[in-house]
């Protein structure tokens, strides 16, 4: 699909950072890159490891990455994988997307041939579990106490 320049441009640092992957069990490889609002690019590949668990998928890499920069405030994401259907992104990296995300943020998914689909975060994770939800128990918490 055409997509703005910005996006084109963060989709080829997704491309190029896909390369990166460091994915010798699955040989799945994805890349991502994260637009941020003031226009900086972050990028990220999956990193995998012999515990399995310890895997972390390309999205959280840009992420943590970001915010280890001081970048905390994105307005697209652009996901790389060579999957015949462009993959979502997992349940984890939603509910790291919920922590940094607006529910108005872009999730572009992509091929290696181009961007094939776009979501707004709050469709992809539409009640995300927040910050609400722990003053919640906080207050409740204290009641009891
Ligand atoms: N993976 C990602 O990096 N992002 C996704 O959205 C889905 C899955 C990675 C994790 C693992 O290295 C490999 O893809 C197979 O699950």
């Amino acid at each position: 699909m055409k997509v703005a320049p910005k996006i084109a441009e963060a989709y080829e640092k997704a491309r190029t950072t896909r390369l990166n992957s460091y994915s010798p069990y699955s040989k799945f490889k994805v890349g991502a890159a994260l637009v941020t609002k003031s226009g900086k690019f972050i990028t990220g590949c999956n990193v995998e490891n012999a515990s399995y668990g310890g895997t972390v998928c390309a999205e959280r890499t840009a992420i943590l990455k970001a915010i280890s920069e001081r970048e905390t405030a994105f307005s697209d994401i652009v996901v790389v994988t060579d999957a015949a259907e462009p993959a979502f992104p997992c349940a984890f990296c939603l509910q790291v997307m919920a922590e940094f995300f607006d529910p108005e943020t872009k999730i572009y998914l992509a091929d290696t041939e181009g961007v094939r689909s776009v979501h707004k975060f709050k469709s992809l994770l539409p009640k995300p579990f927040g910050p609400m939800q722990l003053k919640t128990a906080k207050a409740t918490a204290k009641k009891k106490n």
